[in-house]
């Protein structure tokens, strides 16, 4: 759904990554789309701005710094530099990319605070908060998980991240437990600060009936206004983030700031280029919000109701991509179900254009992606080498060679006809967030042009009628170029050489579309075209393949609970001899006493299938109640010499598996009788 006016300025904005780990292709599932959104409006020579920034609150980077012995300002130092880079090298070019731990933000989140305290939006309430009494801390958001209250699935303290994903307000989950010390955790009083959400459910349906965007966004939206609003719980028990305005012990939940920071980046970018922020943020000129499928709520219930409620103009349009899953698994970075950008992709010496068309044209924005490397392979080997790189590099190669120049001759009604259409329907694809149908329609020219060049011949028409075969070629040059200009918001590196290799010298970034029709010139000197893709081999692919689904098990096999290359340490080799030595047998026990005067030993009879029962001591008492023993099929080494443990005998020794807090006695899997022989 599209709702820009092409007369006005446009803000678009990406969700802000957590400064908190690296970037992975879960990540670009969004960013990607939007940069190309925002080259193609400017290539339409629409007026855009693009911000974005680190995300540097919030609980899991205290939590994270925390455990690696650093402050929070070092950690997301850190990664605002790491994701600078992944974007730089991705091609992902923001006008302006900030922190939400700059002053600028930090300032105006404190006015918006201020703003809806005086309008009376903001109110004290004295709420249960989890509070670990082994730690001897309040647990905020993720230092708090259990079950949701709305689906009963795991979830974590501020969202339900397996299940519903529903936002979360503290005292909502059920059966605590403090994710530092895996122990139960208990509600305790404390007083925070609401947002009056459930004030805005009139203005909320309203605002949402209107909002531009995807249809998976506003529907989600809708479900959850026209269902039941609950006031927002907006402060932490935390040191790191923006000070609640007269409370040292609190901050303002992430999610407050967090939003503010497109404001905030906003006001960055005018400061830098004397730009007018207001304008989007006070005026109508369009705000674009680009994020990911997890954080639909954050953007279209919190963020426009707090808007509004500070006065501020809200969004036109919120953009969720679908998101991405590896092996069937989504993508989560806590998991290990993930595709690192630079370590898994880019340092495999990848070029990132290719990645990004992938993203781009695989399927459409709002559907989940199972990022697969096989379909990767094929879609960079069978759209972009053998059919966008085939025309440009045959049909380039044989104007060098035949011409050396852009040859004479007029550009067919026809041609200008179907680059008009194109860009067109590209245009109208890009409005309506269909950016697979974009390049798609981009791709379908290039096509077109192999048809040209085949159906014309001009390896034919050389011999026979040179300027006949001059006038295919130009053609030819005048769809490459049209070809260039579409393609550069997808594959902007790639390009930039294209662009030389037809002859052009401007520069490629600035160019319009309607630069596509204006004739290429004749006379204009040719190089020799190198190959701008080729094609990716099936050992790399398998290669990569394996890479990804050790990651994947790894991950599974850690969340099964199986320790994954632990260095384990073992006693010195044996002979079997030495092993024959021991006579184990099945037993049964026949009755368990606590001794007495000791807290760690039973006095068991086993019966072993010999005539008498065998009296055993056994350092069970902790694990294991006397009753319960009873009758337990066990496993007794019978010829370990007999010694007094706390003056009773003991003829024996169960056998147990140790793994220090918990012990557990050896049985047979099959009902055996006693005296059955172990080896
Ligand atoms: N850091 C958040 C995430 O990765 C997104 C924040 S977007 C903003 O889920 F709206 F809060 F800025
Ligand atoms: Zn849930």
């Amino acid at each position: 759904m599209s709702n820009i006016p092409s007369d006005k300025a446009v803000l678009v904005t990406c969700g802000l990554p957590y400064a908190n780990g690296k970037a992975h292709v879960g990540h670009l599932r969004t960013y990607i789309p939007a940069d190309i959104f925002v080259r193609s409006l400017k290539k339409n020579s629409q007026e855009t701005t693009f911000v974005c920034g680190s995300d540097t609150h919030g609980t899991p980077i205290v939590v994270n710094a925390e455990e690696l012995g650093i402050t929070p300002k070092e950690l997301v130092q850190k990664y605002h530099v790491h994701f600078e880079e992944v974007f730089k090298k991705m091609g992902v070019r923001f006008d302006a990319f900030g922190t939400t731990d700059d002053d600028t933000n930090h300032k105006r989140t404190l006015q918006i605070v201020e703003k809806l305290i005086e309008e009376g939006y903001l109110y004290p309430k004295t709420i249960e908060i989890a509070y670990c009494p082994k730690c001897d801390r309040f647990l905020p958001d993720r230092y708090v998980a259990g079950t949701c209250p709305h689906c009963g699935e795991k979830a974590r303290g501020d969202e339900c991240d397996q299940g519903c994903g529903k936002h979360l307000e503290p005292g909502e989950l059920k059966e605590p437990v403090c994710t530092i010390c895996r122990g139960p955790a208990e509600y305790k009083e404390q007083e925070h600060f609401f947002f009056k959400l459930s004030g805005f459910k009139d203005f909320l349906l309203e605002h949402l009936e209107n909002l531009g965007g995807t249809l998976n966004a506003r529907n989600y939206a809708l479900g959850w206004v026209k269902q039941e609003l609950t006031d927002w719980c907006i402060t932490r028990n935390l040191e790191w983030g923006v000070k609640f305005p007269g409370h040292d012990d609190l901050v303002v939940y992430v999610w407050v700031d967090a939003p503010i920071g497109y404001m905030a980046f906003t006001e960055q970018w005018a400061e830098a280029t004397g730009g007018d922020w207001e304008k989007f943020w006070k005026g109508d000129c369009p705000i674009i919000h680009f994020i990911g499928g997890d954080i639909i709520y954050h953007h279209c219930i919190f963020w426009p109701a707090m808007l509004k409620g500070a006065d501020y103009s809200q969004p036109s349009a919120v953009v969720a991509s679908g998101m991405l899953k590896i092996e069937d698994k989504t993508f989560s970075k806590t998991r290990g179900y993930v595709v690192w950008v630079e370590e898994d992709y880019l340092d495999h010496g990848f070029h990132p254009d290719l990645l990004r068309y992938y993203l781009v044209s695989y399927t459409s924005h709002t559907k989940e992606v199972n990022f697969s490397w096989k379909i990767f392979q094929d879609k960079i080997n069978t759209e972009l080498v053998g059919v966008f790189g085939n025309f440009l590099y045959r049909n380039l190669l044989f104007a060098y060679k035949n011409f050396g120049v852009i040859p004479e001759g007029d550009i067919d009604p026809e041609v200008i006809e179907k680059i008009n259409s194109t860009i067109e329907d590209v245009i109208r694809a890009n409005a309506e967030y269909e950016f697979k149908k974009a390049a798609d329609t981009a791709m379908a020219l290039a096509s077109y042009g192999n048809s040209y060049f085949q159906s014309n011949e001009p390896w034919k028409l050389i011999k026979e009628d040179k300027d006949a075969c001059g006038r295919v070629v130009k053609n030819c040059i005048q769809i490459a170029k049209a070809l260039v200009l579409l393609f550069e918001p997808m594959i902007p590196v790639s390009m930039e050489v294209a662009w030389k290799q037809i002859g052009m010298d401007s520069d490629i970034h600035t160019a319009t579309y309607k630069e596509a029709t204006i004739h290429v010139v004749s006379g204009t000197a040719l190089v020799q075209p190198e190959i701008l893709f080729t094609k990716i081999e099936d050992d790399k692919i398998e290669e990569m393949t394996k890479i990804s689904s050790k990651r994947v098990k790894t991950a599974m096999a850690k969340e099964a609970g199986i320790k994954e290359e632990v260095k384990m340490e073992f006693k010195e080799e044996i002979e079997y001899d030495d092993f024959a030595k021991l006579d184990i047998r099945v037993g049964k026990i026949i009755s368990a006493e606590k001794v007495k005067k000791s807290k760690k030993l039973l006095r068991l009879l086993v019966d072993i299938g010999d005539e008498e029962p065998r009296q055993v001591v056994a350092g069970l008492a902790e694990y294991y109640e006397p009753d319960e023993m009873i009758g337990k099929t066990v496993n007794v080494l019978v010829n370990l010499k007999p010694v007094k443990l706390c003056g009773v005998e003991s003829q024996g020794m169960l056998l147990a598996a140790d793994a220090g807090e918990r012990v557990s006695l050896l049985t047979t899997d099959k009902e055996m009788s006693p005296g059955s022989c172990i080896r």
